[in-house]
């Protein structure tokens, strides 16, 4: 089991936890946005608290949540993860537009593909892709990524972020549709990928309202995206986050559905580091890789 935490992301740090709040620095702004599992007490002086640009405050019965801003955020409100850009905004929905602890499967997944004198570009699926971490990392790595998403808002600003990068054109094939509809329409197609990498919601819907239930569909779902891999391929990665499964079970589920293809499996809690060196979990995940 795997505490995994991301090693080179200098624009992003957890300044410190408490009280059901993350302390987070994004760039130069400095936020603060709730998080239920956060059970202790904060540690760092009220001071450096206050100091919050903006603070999300959660939806409770007469009002939706809202941003209360103490300080003009940049804008544009962009930061870099290993050179790629990122534009960043305060969503309705306390997000920002980036997962920050995402960047440890960035960082696992340049490894499985940067030491390898590849002479064709390498093909990488990237299922419920939101606003295109994953896909412009690749993408500037080398990599043709197709992104997919049901959400047009996200391919919108996902396409925003790829245009703040000097990036092929053609690195990103962008498709509105539901993960599971255009796995198996590829499968049909007889593509291949070299690399597989998801995040799919606790519950979700695809553009036509077609329910994803992740204990439901994953199954399908990797069973499917194993048959689209390459004999070349690096990696498949499944994260999972407000769901009511786990890491073991990703792990054995992923473990009976990669048993012919050699490599090997891992798995654990995607965390962010607190500067205090504490660690916040922040979902689960297994990946198989080999090579
Ligand atoms: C939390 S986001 C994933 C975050 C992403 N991995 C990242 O690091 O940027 C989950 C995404 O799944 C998308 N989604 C939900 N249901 C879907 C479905 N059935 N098919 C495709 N995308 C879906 C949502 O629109 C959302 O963008």
């Amino acid at each position: 089991m795997i505490l995994e935490t991301f090693k080179h992301f200098p624009d992003f740090e957890l300044l410190d936890t408490g009280d059901g709040f993350r302390l987070e620095r994004w760039g130069d702004a400095v936020l603060q946005r709730p998080d239920p599992q956060i059970i202790w007490p904060k540690s760092r002086p009220n001071h450096e608290w206050n100091n919050a640009w903006a603070i999300f405050k959660s939806a409770s019965e007469e009002n939706k949540g809202r941003w209360e801003i103490k300080k003009p955020l940049p804008n544009p409100w962009l930061i870099e993860f290993d050179s790629v850009k990122f534009l960043l905004k305060l969503s309705p929905f306390k997000h920002t537009g980036l997962f920050a602890e995402q960047a440890a499967q960035w960082e696992f997944m340049l490894a499985k593909i940067r030491n390898k004198s590849e002479n064709q570009k390498l093909k990488i699926l990237n299922l419920f892709a939101y606003t295109g971490g994953a896909t412009l990392v690749l993408a500037k790595a080398g990599c043709l990524v197709t992104h997919v998403d049901a959400s047009k808002p996200a391919i919108t600003w996902a396409n925003e972020n790829h245009k703040l990068n000097t990036l092929p054109a053609d690195s990103v094939r962008w498709i509105l549709d539901d993960a599971v509809k255009f796995v198996r329409r590829e499968l049909k197609r007889g593509a291949k990928y070299d690399g597989i990498i998801m995040d799919p919601p606790a519950f979700g819907h695809g553009p036509t309202g077609k329910t994803w239930k992740f204990n439901d569909d994953l199954p399908g779902l990797l069973n499917d995206c194993t048959q689209l891999l390459s004999d070349n391929a690096k990696f498949l990665i499944i994260n999972g986050y407000a769901t009511n499964s786990s890491a073991l079970a990703l792990n054995n589920l992923l473990t009976d559905a990669v048993k012919n293809l050699g490599g090997g499996v891992e798995f654990g809690e995607l965390c962010l580091k607190q500067k205090s060196q504490r660690l916040i979990s922040t979902g689960i995940f297994a990946r198989w890789s080999k090579g």
